[in-house]
């Protein structure tokens, strides 16, 4: 039980935990939290005091030879109706915030401002569409704070489920239908989140990022993603620019800007600006992307990103190429 409280404690904390849901930072998942304390408290509540009484019985009518056996009690109607209407009326105290919380946050949002964002789950990534900004992105959402985010759930393939802990809820994204899902972030950060439904071989490697920017970094995040790629800033990533070209890398990726069109992986037009790569997998780095370039399956096992017979070199020039996709 100490064990427990603590573990508590330390997950409310944060920090250590990245995907808490115990450390809530929008209006959605702490009305959730905010639920579960008051449930918690309740268990508590009720731990206490049947644990007491267990205590008191047990050592105050401890056998005793002096005193012989207390009195029996066979249908105290007092007690009867005690311990029926009290567990009642402690569910329905439960069930009144409960329920209001469920209609509440299933409920498409009522802010008219509301960013709408298009969640596309797939084997193994998440893709990030923003209608009215004319942005897509993979596997990393950014978010102005303050202002609510309007997510419409969509899979190409199988059944996912979309899941950042301190941000909201899971929601099942689900094929051929659309769900809903908002919040309003109240603080800026990093946010992970993971697919939370079994989808296949990589399914546990499904992560995903949701960055909480202030509004002018988020301002200046709309503007790059907006534009096209970068010409490679170098011979090396030039040279890796016409290894993507040449390799089946363009059939399957977009790079806007260059004649990949590519629509089945990840948009990779600014990829070298993203935190991670492989779905939350490794930090995105030059060693990380060799790595991921070369050894793929290894990597990722099951990703459907072919390992491409490529050389050394090659992978070093791409690597290159891709990182300055800024
Ligand atoms: Cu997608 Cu599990």
């Amino acid at each position: 039980m100490g064990l427990f409280f603590a573990a508590v404690a330390v997950a409310a904390c944060g920090g250590t935990y990245p995907q808490s849901a115990l450390d809530p930072s929008s209006d959605f998942a702490g009305r959730l939290d905010g639920l579960f304390m008051q449930i918690f408290w309740w268990a508590v509540g009720v731990f206490v005091l049947v644990e007491g009484v267990l205590l008191y019985t047990v050592f105050r009518w401890r056998e005793d030879p002096a005193r012989g056996r207390p009195p029996e009690v066979h249908g105290h109607v007092l007690m009867e109706i005690g311990w029926t209407v009290i567990p009642a009326l402690i569910l329905v105290a439960i069930a009144i915030p409960t329920i209001r919380t469920i209609f509440l946050v299933d409920r498409p949002t009522a802010d008219p401002d509301a960013l709408v964002v298009e969640v596309t789950g797939r084997q193994w990534w998440w893709e990030f569409t923003y209608p009215e900004l004319g942005i897509t992105t993979a596997n990393e959402m950014h978010i102005p704070l303050g202002r609510t985010v309007d997510l419409r759930l969509r899979s190409a393939d199988v059944i996912h489920s979309f899941w950042v802990p301190r941000l909201g809820g899971k929601r099942d994204v689900v094929p051929g239908r659309e769900n809903q899902l908002w919040f309003r972030p109240d603080s800026v950060g990093v946010f992970w989140g993971q697919c939370a439904e079994y989808c296949g071989t990589a399914h546990a490697l499904m992560g995903l990022r949701v960055l909480v920017d202030a509004p002018a970094d988020f301002e200046a995040w709309v503007t790059t993603n907006r534009s096209n790629a970068a010409r490679p800033a170098d011979s090396e990533a030039r040279a890796g620019q016409g290894v993507f070209m040449a390799n089946a890398c363009v059939s399957c990726h977009e790079i806007r800007g260059t004649g990949a069109r590519g629509q089945l992986g990840p948009d990779l037009t600014h990829v070298g600006s993203r935190l991670t790569i492989g779905a939350g997998l490794l930090d995105n780095n030059l060693e990380n992307l060799i790595r991921w370039i070369d050894s793929t399956q290894v990597v990722k096992p099951g990703t459907l990103m072919p390992e491409v017979d490529l050389t050394e070199s090659q992978i070093q020039q791409l690597a290159a190429y891709l990182l300055g996709l800024r």
